[in-house]
């Protein structure tokens, strides 16, 4: 398929068109337009002359325990009204992949529109994640809310060093500055508020969707705090919005149960019922990761746990997708798996050691944590000896990963 890079003078009024089409974007001064697409890596193709696909991704970092990756961010994928199912949104978005790979990136990551699609590509389904709507007046906190100050969208470089130096965990994403500049989004809609320290510093601070609403709902599009203390601050502040804003919606933080901060939580829950404002907490797993370099991401593997040496066979789906010419396409293959306190992964095949065959989909989410090696068994492709599988089961005991930051 043919491809090349984006050019802001050639292909905006087209890529405008696409994202038009596509529902997303109906304003010209758009920040995914003139911001984001423009920073990126984007990648356009065309049909008949006119670009109808665009791909682009950016090179950001994911931690893995105490170790960082270096993370092939998938920031979108669209296809006009015009180009859709002729496969090449997915060849393009392999080909984007290839050339992040090539650039080093250890893993991709990506959130899905659906389930399905990108396992096509080699991903597999990240951790559910918490997603609370409540009412702030249900929240219980005994703290009275510090005076924050307001922050606007010149303010961009403040708050994205605030999210650079957040309290991160295993699967925290961190992506570049213009990226939270572009998620800030359109200033009528999107504000934020934070907290400095002596030194000018942004040390905590949320932002979130639903300006000039008034009673809400608010989306919290994110939230920075290098400590906990830092968080509760933040709900405080939520809490301060009672009288007015009847619901707040956001990704459960990382380190807590928001339920443990709401009073009366079910009463709540059946008291809301079926209104617009219902209360409830539901989960759903909306990222998916895959990994690129399997040798990188062993080496970066530091479990606590005795060494277990296997054969993987490993086999990656994406092959199909990118032309043969590239110099990365996929990791399928064997290797010879060393896990322990000092891990590795080197091409190759051991006779006395028992095998491991997988998809690069479900050994991604085992090395993740996201579920044991006997579960993948039933809901995903993966298949050990029962022996070996006890061992993985027990090695792969992880937090659970958040990515932190929706891109
Ligand atoms: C997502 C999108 C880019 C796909 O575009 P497309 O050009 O139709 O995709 P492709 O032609 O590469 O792939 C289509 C194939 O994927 C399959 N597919 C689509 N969704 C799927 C799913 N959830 N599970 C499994 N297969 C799926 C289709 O059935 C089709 O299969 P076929 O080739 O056997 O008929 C397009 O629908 C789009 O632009 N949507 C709006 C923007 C968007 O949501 N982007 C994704 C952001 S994460």
């Amino acid at each position: 398929m043919e491809y090349r890079k984006y050019d802001s003078q050639k292909d905006k009024k087209a890529v405008y068109r696409i994202l038009n089409e596509c529902g997303w974007v109906h304003d010209k001064k758009n920040k995914l337009l003139n911001t984001l697409i423009p920073s990126a890596n984007t990648l356009v193709s065309s049909i008949n002359n006119e670009v109808e696909i665009l791909v682009h991704s950016v090179i950001g970092s994911m931690k893995y325990l105490d170790e960082e990756l270096k993370l092939s961010a998938v920031t979108g994928v669209n296809a006009s009204l015009c180009a859709r199912k002729q496969g090449l949104s997915s060849k393009l978005t392999a080909i984007k992949i290839a050339l992040d790979a090539i650039n080093d990136a250890d893993v991709s990551g990506l959130c899905i529109f659906d389930q399905g699609y990108y396992n096509k590509l080699g991903f597999g389904n990240g951790n559910y994640e918490n997603v609370a709507c409540f009412t702030p007046a249900t929240l219980n906190i005994n703290r009275k809310p510090k005076l924050p100050t307001r922050l606007t969208e010149s303010d961009f470089k403040k708050v994205h060093r605030s999210r650079v130096k957040r309290k991160s965990f295993h699967g925290a994403v961190t992506l570049p500055e213009f990226i939270t500049e572009a998620e800030m989004g359109d200033k009528k809609k999107n504000t934020g508020y934070g907290y400095f320290d002596d030194d000018g510093n942004l040390t905590h601070h949320l932002w979130f969707h639903g300006k000039g609403r008034e009673q809400g709902p608010i989306w919290i599009k994110w939230m920075s705090y290098e400590n906990l203390d830092q968080l509760i601050d933040l709900l405080a502040l939520l809490k301060s919005f009672e009288e007015q804003i009847l619901m707040v919606k956001m990704v459960e933080p990382a380190f807590i149960n928001l339920q443990d901060f709401i009073k009366k939580p079910f009463q709540i829950k059946w008291l809301t019922s079926k209104s617009k404002h219902q209360n409830y907490i539901y989960a759903t797993a909306f990222w998916q990761l895959r990994i690129l370099n399997l040798e990188n991401c062993m080496q970066k593997t530091h479990l606590n746990f005795e060494d277990i040496n296997f054969n993987l066979k490993l086999s990656d789906p994406i092959d199909k997708y990118i032309p043969k010419s590239m110099k990365w396409n996929g990791i399928a293959g064997d290797y010879i798996i060393n896990l322990g306190k000092r891990s590795s992964a080197e091409k190759g095949n051991k006779k006395d050691l028992p095998t491991l065959h997988a998809s690069v989909n479900a050994f991604t989410r085992l090395w993740l944590g996201v579920m044991p090696a006997s579960t993948l068994v039933f809901s995903d492709d993966l298949e050990a000896p029962e022996k070996l599988l006890k061992k993985l089961d027990s090695a792969f005991v992880l937090p659970k990963a958040h990515i932190d930051w929706n891109f």
